[in-house]
């Protein structure tokens, strides 16, 4: 049997430097979590990105490191950052993705730098690639490997999952590449979204703009079948459920409860990012204090927002937008003792988020559009004994398999309003009863088992195109 290669823009690895040493240590990452049982398996590997700019003359060293953790770096250059990664992938492709189109800037060099990107990407796969291995590429930055690396190899197996939304073809198609980038995607045996949605989208940009032929949820192209299917990604709950169990988890559960005592505590931890509804939220939460004075000093906002991309502009103004409205906010409602939002623009440890997940009375993920989203499933799997609400936006992809949610579209501020008091004062009863049953479906379908089905379909599909060649 041959060797699996997983391939995603960034390794799974986290850098630190002690005296002047770099410092390589596998990342808890969700994905990186269910693809261990692969990556860290016989002669597997990850390929990727180690996410820092490292001089020439320490490549030899790095990838020594990187090699004892089964990981392959592909070395990026500064201009590869500016046009590739910050240009093409964050103002291009992740705007349109999310349905904020104007935010786009489709700049040719950016384009350019993309399809040089990709192609280095290539180039470190094919010096590793044999045939009979299987091949799983992850995500928009690396849409066109699939089908460079389908020309050097016709028959290998290659898997691609999408881990954003794919949009509607009229949006789709602003993109002056669309072509290029469906062709490049088609190079894989299976391609994989997070809904059915999304399969439904690129399936129909497929049929429009390359006029290619489907059956179902199998795209022709040329003498190749190609799946389109929806796997909507997992976490790893049990781990999250052990967690809340944790020593240290147990210190800052106790510390906090401590602080935040005769408070109710509404929960959002998302990456900085305009597609996350921060700021939505924040004028939902703002309409609750002024209609209901009787919560002030009652409840928080407890917000977290992991910094992101802080070189790309509209990051930055989203920054400063968010630390106004924030302020503002604290200025006019606070009191000596109290302020309505704990705002906090930094990352933590695991072991921070899973208190913080245990003492939430309400965790608030409300997204303009999301690929998954899996803090939710975080904070689901993270309440053992069965209580806290979730309130979810219909937008993302979690909200069609946690049904049990307050689900509410993130633009109509006064539903979200509305959502936080139902959310405060639902049955403790009712409570329960959603929580166990959204629990059951993170349990169930967990990261482990998303692997395992994504690779199955993958040999399904391969066998199937066999037996169409053979007969
Ligand atoms: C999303 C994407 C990932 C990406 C992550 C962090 O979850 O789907 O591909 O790695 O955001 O973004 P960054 O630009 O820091 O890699």
């Amino acid at each position: 049997m041959g060797k699996t290669i997983i391939v995603s823009n960034r390794l799974p690895v986290k850098i630190t430097q002690e005296n002047n040493e770099l410092l390589f240590n596998s990342s808890e990452g969700g994905l990186a979590t269910g693809l261990g049982s692969i990556y860290k398996e016989n002669n597997n590997i990850w390929i990727g990105w180690p996410g820092m700019i490292i001089g020439e003359e320490e490549e030899k060293d790095v990838t020594e490191k990187l090699k004892d953790l089964n990981l392959i770096p592909v070395f990026l250059e500064e201009n590869d950052i500016k046009h590739y990664y910050e240009g093409f992938s964050n103002e291009i492709l992740w705007p349109v993705f999310h349905y904020i189109s104007t935010y786009a800037r489709f700049d040719p060099d950016n384009w350019e730098s993309y399809k040089e990107v990709n192609e280095k990407f290539a180039t470190v796969i094919l010096s590793y690639l044999e045939p009979g291995d299987t091949l799983w590429i992850h995500d928009y930055q690396l849409l066109l490997l699939p089908g460079i690396i389908r020309k050097q190899f016709p028959d290998i197996s290659i898997a691609f999952f999408q881990h954003i939304p794919f949009p509607s073809q009229e949006l789709f198609r602003l993109i002056p590449w669309r072509k290029e980038l469906l062709r490049g995607m088609l190079g894989a045996d299976l391609i994989g979204f997070h809904t059915f949605d999304d399969v439904r989208h690129f399936i129909s940009a497929a049929t429009h703009l390359l006029d290619l032929h489907v059956d179902g949820n199998m795209i022709r192209s040329g003498d190749r079948a190609i799946g389109v299917e929806p796997f909507p990604m997992g976490i790893d709950a049990q781990k999250f459920s052990d967690l809340s169990n944790d020593e240290t988890v147990i210190e800052h559960i106790k510390s906090l409860k401590e602080h935040y005592k005769n408070q109710k505590i509404f929960l959002s931890i998302d990456r900085l990012d305009y597609s996350k509804g921060i700021i939505q939220r924040l004028e939902a939460f703002e309409l609750f204090l002024q209609e209901n004075p009787d919560y002030h000093e009652k409840v928080v906002l407890f917000m977290i927002v992991v910094p992101s991309r802080d070189n790309v502009a509209e990051y930055q103004r989203l920054k400063n937008e968010i630390d106004r409205i924030v302020g503002n906010i604290n200025s006019h409602y606070r009191k000596l003792e109290w302020y309505p939002i704990a705002y906090f623009y930094q990352s933590y440890p695991v072991e921070f988020l899973s208190a913080l997940y245990n003492i939430a009375d309400v965790c608030l993920i409300t997204p303009m559009r999301d690929g998954m989203n899996l803090v939710c499933k975080e904070y689901v799997a993270s309440r053992n004994d069965n209580t806290g609400v979730l309130i979810l936006s219909e937008m993302a992809g979690a909200s069609k398999e946690l049904i049990d949610a307050i689900i509410v579209n993130p633009n109509n501020i006064h539903k979200v309003k509305n959502a936080l008091i139902e959310a405060l004062n639902m049955p403790e009863e009712e409570m329960r009863e959603r929580m166990i049953a959204m629990r059951q479906m993170v349990f169930k379908y967990n990261i482990y088992h998303w692997v395992k089905i994504y690779m199955q379909r993958l040999k399904d599909i391969k066998s199937t195109q066999l037996s169409m060649k053979a007969g």
